[in-house]
Formats: structure tokens, C-alpha cells, sequence
């Protein structure tokens, strides 16, 4: 910040009265904070996050926007530079949206698999997020725009997740959760943080002394904004004191003149509201805020290089986990295209991180577009989702300004799908959106004669008549599930005769219902027709008919969302079935996973590939293409183990209180041992390590050599080694060093990864590959004594290609230093 900006924010918080300063601190509606006109200060504008920025308005519709890789997506590539690259293209996308910070990056660790927000966060371990965070957030803000790293911290479940304390030790707080967070203040410079929603240790992360003051501003230095989740902060002077700058959404619940008074009652000190102030003004600078006086315009802004970046990024992140050789696809023979995500574009998770994308390219399309469609036959198999399909067509709403549905409609429109997202503005304002109802009446024509099914689940009471009888009642039946951020119900199913080709009325209605915590409005209406056994028999009859089968499974976000963890990692309905039947029929049978994480596969020793494809934004169907033809080389390597079983996971336990929670605690018992640290622990062979990920080319490594010359001068260490490409294609790797202690103290992981780095390289060719450590990497966390400690004596370096594949061993010996935790 130069001096002039800096003793402009001094005089401006100099000029303001005491309620323009606290009106800075909370927003004025759902994205955004008020400008000051007196002052001459503009609006703050905020938006999702963390794939893409949505805008403004509801998480449904609104303007399109990119759709890029989810998180997980983005930990499989280790690309540093890449993620970097998404960071300025994400800057233009937020500036798309009239923005000035974007709700990003998602760095909860993937501390249990079932974790219902994994696919928005990168990685199980710490390191490769903080250094993936890092590079993001570096690219953002090198365009002006604010990052607003999330959630600070202990956020990795959803279940009751707006009440839920995470008892984590602080060496695991210090060595695990903490680390991405740190080094995106330390190393990227941040300019903002977003607390949880949980408590820490029995305390709202947005009122944590230890952890926004100590912590985050004492020792770390920040400089930056704090702002809450949305809904997540639940006091006046205790969040201001604590550090909370911004309470959000608004309008306000807690500040307003509620800060007012507490300032007059002196239970906030002037200096402490003018610290949020200026940290406040300090930001609005730095985005540009300050002096924005545009009018609000958000526009799509679909960019050809948007879609080549989107497309290079979501093939890097594809993961191939096996693969007898048939992989890339040769020879011109007829392949059968099965399962229920080859023509359904699964681009994203669920939850706040959802947008409306410009366009959604399917594995079907993409297959398409890269082999031609006469070699390409399609059979759906079976379904994967969760609930009923959402019902498509023209719909009417009439709005009632009651929760009865009485009286006349005080405003009516219409919208094209039997669903909705009610948030700040509900009807043009005509009715009070925390109370009102809704008729939402249409028709559906189906396709096929048959027992339908009917399907509704709501954040607020709903049913579903048709042809005027009521089928689906989540009304009078209404009780909390896991849909709607924990604020609907689980989905309510009746079933009805249709007739195809006769259009069907179809009435909906809502009323609100008092919220927990978060204010929000909302329902889905679906129906669909359940696929019989003879949609098995018919993929099997198509692959035992081509030459190979591409089966295209997993999950959607549906399953992968925010607000709902899974009950198990099984894949969804017949799948797993479908896989076996398939390959039992065509041994040449490749599957195509996307999901959010780990999926039990018994099937996997009968196919003949597996690629894990996430969910890769906009170009899905195109990067995965891609990546089956060989255009583009694998070169993804997972961000998470992936264990046999669920039971091997580390949240995985008889003990409720360590997974799922407990009479509102969940105990992060594992402490520092998470994801691989875990598994070595115990002696667990996964099914494919972190770090794992197959080439069409193959290397090797050699000549590690280890040069402290420079330990005494700053405590770093260089480690190198030659990477060769002893393969007949070009192609891309990750060369991985980890640390482990020789003899310690205290208990500590077998490894840890400390330094990688991804290396292209041409067919035959050999390059030299340097990672350099520094003290830390060497140390651990003494809560007691509260510093880091490299204790004196040996530690071996591991080098390899993945966790489970570490050839290269050197050891280095080190001496006792001790660093305090700033
Ligand atoms: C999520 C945040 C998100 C916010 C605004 C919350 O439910 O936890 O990640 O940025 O909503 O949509």
C-alpha cells in the first residue's frame, strides 16, 4: 500500500461518525457492503466461489459464468503455475460480475472421505494445499481482486456444521489445519480470511481471540480482513474484539446499532472498532472499492481462452489409476459409451460453489467430438442421483405475501424448472422473504407410460400435487434432513401412474418456516421413471457387442455438496453392479470416475482402466477426451488416498464423537495423523496412495544429491535429483521429497510431503530437478513450550513418485533449533 492510500484511509476513518464507521462493518444485503456517498467511499462487492464467480442473487440461475475445476480437481494437477494462471483468469471472471473479492480458496483438509465439502478443497495433506492455495490466491490478487481464503479453520464436516466445536489438539491445529491458511498470509499475502462456522474448542471461530487475534494477526502479521460465513457470526462485542471485521451477510444482525451501543457502553474500545475500520478501508483500497461508482452490471463473459485454460486444467487433473495398457484408445473399433454420467456433464459439487456455467460438455460429447459418433454407442445402465430429476418446462409462480397461500398473488412470474433459491430479494421485494408461500404450477408430459416417482424436499414446508391429487407431502411430514445447508428436509417420495404423452398438472406448494441459522428459502420438485433391470442387461448386450466399453459413473453434486456429508463411500444405487456386469461381459472395459473423493471398487481388478476425473468444470467431457485419446498425457496424481474400505479412514470410528460428532463436538482424535500419515501408522495398505497416478510414459529417477551448505546460514537444504523420461511418449510427473524424523521425541509421522515438483519431459529426455527445504520442514509443534523444535539427530529424505514409491534415500543430520510460531 503506498503512503498516500494509507493516510487517506487514516483521514477518511478520522472523518466518519461513529455509525458510518460500524455501518462498514456488516454488509448491507447478501454480497455486498455499503458504500458511503458522504465520503465519496463505493459499494464492497463479494462473490462465490471458489470455481468460478457466480455474481450476485441466488445460487440457482443467474448470469452465466466459467465453470473451472472443483478443488479436488485442482489438487490432483500439483501445478503450481497452473493454479496461478486460474487465479488471473478468475480475477477477470469476478471483474465479469462487478466484484471486488472472491470467496476463495477452500482449504479445509480432507480429514474424513465422507466429508460432503471434500470436492471443494484441495487435498488431504497440507503442504500441497497451502502451495496450490498460495499460487491461486497470488494470481487473484496480482489483478486487483481480493481473496478470501476459507473456512478459518476446523471445517471438515457439514454435519450441524454452523454449531459443531472441533476439539483439535493445537499441535494438529498447527501442523495440519493451519498450515494452508499460514502460508496464504505468509507467502501470498491474503487480503481476506473467512472464519468457520464451527467452533473451535467450544469457541465460534468468529469470536476466537487465540485464533484471529494470537494467531492469524500477532503471529502471522496479517494485514487483512476477516469476514464471517454467512450466518456465522452470533455477537456483537465478542466477534469485534476478537477480530472479526465484517459481519455477512446483511442486513445486519448484530452490528448496526447494536455496535453503536456497545461502543457508547464502552464493551468495544473506539480503537478497536477503528482497527476494523481501517482494516476495512485498508482492503476497499486494495480492490479498488473505495472509489467504484459503477452502476451494478454483471455479464457473461464466456472467453476463448477461459475454455482453453478450463479444458488444459480439468485433463491435468485427471488421475489414471490403472491401466493394462489399453489406455490411450487405439484402432478404430465400435465402443460402447455406458453409465449414468456419459451424457450428464457432472462440472461441479454442490453447495455455495455452484454457478450457472456458460455450457457443460459431457464425456458423450466430448467422446463425440474427438472419435466421431459412428463408432460410439450410448446405454444409460442405471441412475446415480439422489433425487428425483428436477422437473423442466414453463412454470407459473404466484407469490403470497402469507404463509397460507391466501388471498390474492401479491406478485406472480414465471420460471423454467420446479425449483428455487430464496435469498435476500424474494419477488421484487413484494414479500417478506423469511415469510411468505408460493403456488408453483406447470405440467409434465412423460415419455413413457409407468409408476412414477414424485419428489420433493424443501427449506420450508412443500408438497406436490398432480392432477390435483397430492403425491409428495413434506409438509404435514416435514423434519429436518440433509439438503439446503441442514436447512430442508431429506427428500419425501410418492409414487404415481402417468401416462406417456399426456401432460400431467403439476401444482407445488411452499410456505417458509422458521430458519435455524442460515435465512434461506427453498425447494426441488423431481420426477422421474425408475430404470429396470433390462437397462443393465441392455448396456451389457452393447458391450459385449463393441470392441470396448468407456463405463462413465460416480457421483454428482448432489452427493458432493456442501451442507450434507455422505453415509458411506459406495458408489450410488446399481453402479457398482453395472461395472461388474459390463466388464464380466467386455474385458476391454474402461471406467470413468468422477466423484468428489474415494469410492469403494470391488470391481477394480476385473476392468481394464480406471481414470478419476473429478469434477473438471464447463470442458469436462472434453478433458476427459483427452485425456482416453492421448491427446493430453495423465499426468494427475491423487491429492487424497484412496482406502479400500471407509472403515481404514482415520474419521472412521465406533466412537460418534470422532466422526460424525457428538452432542455437538467432534474429536479430531487422529490428531496430526491424517490422510497417508495415517495409513502409515498403521501399516494400512490403501488401495491407491496420495500422491499416486499413472503415465503413458514411464520414469525413473536417480543421482540424489543433498547440499546443506547453506543450513547454517538460513537452515535450507537443497535437494536434487535427475528425472528421466525412459518412455517412447512425452509426458509429465510429479517428483515428490518427503521428510521423516529418525528418532523423535515425540510420536511423529513416518513421512511427511515437505517439497514436489511437477516436470514435463519429451520422450527419452533427463532433467535435473531441484526442491529446496527449509527449517520448518524439519520440525514439529511443542504445544507446551509453544515453538517449533527440529531436534538434533538424522533424518532421512525420501524421494519418489508417489507416497508408496519413494526409491531415492539420503540422510541429513540436523541440529537442535528452535523457532517461535510467527
Ligand atoms: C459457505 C461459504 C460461502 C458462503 C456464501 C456459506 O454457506 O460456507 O463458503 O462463501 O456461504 O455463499
Amino acid at each position: 500500500m503506498t503512503k498516500a492510500l494509507a493516510d487517506r484511509i487514516d483521514q477518511l476513518a478520522d472523518q466518519m461518525t461513529l455509525e458510518e464507521q460500524v455501518s462498514l462493518l456488516s454488509g448491507q444485503d447478501f454480497w455486498s457492503v455499503a458504500a458511503i456517498d458522504r465520503l465519496g467511499i463505493g459499494t464492497l462487492r463479494v462473490t462465490d466461489g471458489p470455481n468460478g464467480a457466480r455474481g450476485g442473487g441466488s445460487l440457482i440461475g443467474g448470469v452465466k459464468s466459467a465453470c473451472f475445476p472443483a478443488g479436488i480437481a485442482l489438487g490432483a494437477t500439483w501445478n503450481v503455475s497452473l493454479l496461478g494462471d486460474i487465479g488471473v483468469a478468475l480475477a477477470q471472471e469476478v471483474k465479469s460480475k462487478s466484484a471486488h473479492m472472491l470467496l476463495a480458496p477452500t482449504v479445509n483438509i480432507h480429514r474424513s472421505v465422507t466429508n460432503g465439502r471434500n470436492f471443494e478443497c484441495y487435498a488431504e495433506d497440507p503442504m500441497l494445499s497451502a502451495e496450490l492455495a498460495s499460487a491461486y490466491i497470488t494470481g487473484l490478487q496480482s489483478q486487483g481482486i481480493g481473496a478470501t481464503i476459507k473456512h478459518f479453520v476446523g471445517n471438515e464436516s457439514e454435519i450441524e456444521r454452523t454449531t459443531m466445536s472441533s476439539e483439535i489438539d493445537e499441535r494438529a491445529l498447527r501442523e495440519i489445519y493451519l498450515i494452508p491458511f499460514e502460508w496464504a498470509v505468509k507467502k501470498a499475502g491474503t487480503w481476506g480470511v473467512m472464519s468457520s462456522y464451527n467452533r473451535l474448542n467450544g469457541t465460534f471461530t468468529s469470536e476466537h481471540d487465540w485464533l484471529l487475534g494470537t494467531v492469524l494477526r500477532q503471529e502471522w502479521g496479517y494485514d487483512g480482513i476477516v469476514m464471517s460465513d454467512w450466518f456465522g457470526s452470533h455477537s456483537t462485542a465478542e466477534t469485534v474484539n476478537a477480530g472479526l471485521d465484517l459481519e455477512m451477510p446483511g442486513p445486519t444482525r448484530d452490528r448496526g446499532q447494536k455496535l453503536v451501543d456497545a461502543v457508547k457502553a464502552g464493551t468495544v474500545s473506539r480503537d478497536t472498532l477503528r482497527q476494523r475500520v481501517i482494516a476495512m478501508l485498508t482492503l476497499m483500497g486494495r480492490v479498488g472499492s473505495l472509489d467504484d461508482h459503477r452502476d451494478f452490471v454483471e455479464h457473461a463473459d464466456d472467453r476463448p481462452e477461459h475454455r482453453a485454460l478450463i479444458r488444459r486444467a480439468g485433463a491435468e487433473a485427471a488421475v489414471l489409476l490403472k491401466n493394462n495398457g489399453i489406455l490411450p484408445l487405439k484402432g478404430d473399433g465400435s465402443i460402447a459409451v455406458i453409465g449414468p454420467n456419459a451424457k450428464t456433464a457432472q462440472i461441479m459439487g454442490g453447495g455455495s460453489a455452484q454457478l450457472n456455467a456458460h455450457y457443460r460438455i459431457s464425456p458423450w460429447q466430448g467422446l463425440v467430438a474427438a472419435l466421431g459418433g459412428d463408432r460410439l454407442h450410448y446405454a444409460p445402465g442405471c441412475t446415480n442421483h439422489r433425487f428425483e430429476p428436477v422437473l423442466k418446462g414453463g412454470f407459473r409462480v404466484d407469490y403470497f405475501a402469507n404463509e397460507k397461500l391466501a388471498g390474492e398473488p401479491a406478485y406472480t412470474c414465471s420460471q423454467d424448472e420446479a425449483q428455487a433459491f430464496w435469498i435476500g430479494n424474494v419477488a421484487e421485494g413484494k414479500v417478506d422473504p423469511l415469510h411468505f408461500s408460493a403456488r408453483v404450477s406447470g405440467s409434465f408430459t412423460p415419455e413413457t407410460s409407468g409408476s412414477h416417482r414424485v419428489g420433493i424436499y424443501a427449506a420450508g414446508f412443500a408438497r406436490v400435487f398432480v392432477d390435483g391429487q397430492l403425491i409428495a407431502d413434506a409438509w404435514t411430514n416435514w423434519s429436518k434432513g440433509r439438503t439446503f445447508f441442514e436447512e430442508g428436509c431429506d427428500e419425501v417420495v410418492g409414487m404415481v401412474a402417468l401416462e406417456a404423452g399426456r401432460a400431467h398438472d403439476v401444482v407445488i406448494e411452499f410456505a417458509t418456516k422458521d430458519f435455524a441459522t442460515l435465512g434461506l428459502a427453498a425447494f426441488a420438485a423431481g420426477i422421474g421413471l425408475p430404470l429396470s433391470d433390462d437397462a443393465i442387461a441392455e448396456a451389457v448386450r452393447l458391450a459385449r457387442n463393441a470392441d470396448t466399453a468407456i463405463v462413465c459413473i460416480g457421483r454428482n453434486g448432489e452427493w458432493d455438496t456442501e451442507g450434507s456429508d455422505l453415509a458411506s463411500i459406495a458408489l450410488p444405487g446399481r453402479q457398482a453392479e453395472l461395472v461388474a456386469a459390463v466388464a464380466h461381459a467386455n474385458p476391454n472395459t474402461i471406467v470413468v470416475l468422477q466423484t468428489g473423493g474415494p469410492v469403494e471398487m470391488d470391481w477394480i481388478g476385473s476392468v481394464a482402466a480406471l481414470v478419476q476425473a473429478w469434477y473438471p468444470g464447463q470442458e469436462a467431457g472434453n478433458a476427459i477426451a483427452d485425456v482416453l485419446t492421448g491427446a493430453v498425457e495423465p499426468s494427475g496424481r491423487l491429492p487424497q488416498t484412496f482406502p479400500a474400505r471407509w472403515a481404514d479412514n482415520p474419521a472412521h470410528s465406533q466412537d460418534a464423537e470422532v466422526y460424525p460428532g457428538f452432542e455437538g463436538k467432534v474429536r479430531y482424535e487422529e490428531g496430526i495423523f491424517v490422510g497417508y500419515r495415517h495409513y502409515d501408522r498403521l501399516g494400512l495398505t490403501p488401495l491407491f496412495p496420495f500422491g499416486f497416478g499413472l503415465s503413458y510414459t514411464s520414469f525413473a529417477l536417480g543421482d540424489l544429491v543433498v547440499d546443506d551448505s547453506a543450513f547454517e546460514a538460513d537452515g535450507s537444504v537443497r535437494v536434487s535429483v535427475t528425472l528421466t523420461n525412459t518412455g517412447a511418449r512425452d509426458g509429465a510427473t510429479v517428483v515428490q521429497l518427503y521428510v521423516s524424523d529418525d528418532a523423535s521425541s515425540d510420536p511423529r509421522p513416518a513421512k511427511e510431503l515437505k517439497a514436489f515438483d511437477k516436470v514435463w519431459l519429451k520422450a527419452g529426455a533427463s532433467a535435473p530437478v531441484t526442491m529446496v527445504l527449509d527449517a520448518r520442514a524439519f520440525a514439529f509443534f511443542r504445544p507446551k513450550a509453544q515453538h517449533w523444535l527440529v531436534e538434533h539427530g538424522s533424518f532421512t529424505l525420501r524421494v519418489g513418485l508417489s507416497s508408496a514409491d519413494l526409491p531415492l534415500t539420503a540422510t541429513v543430520t540436523r541440529t537442535t533449533t528452535l523457532m517461535l510460531p510467527v
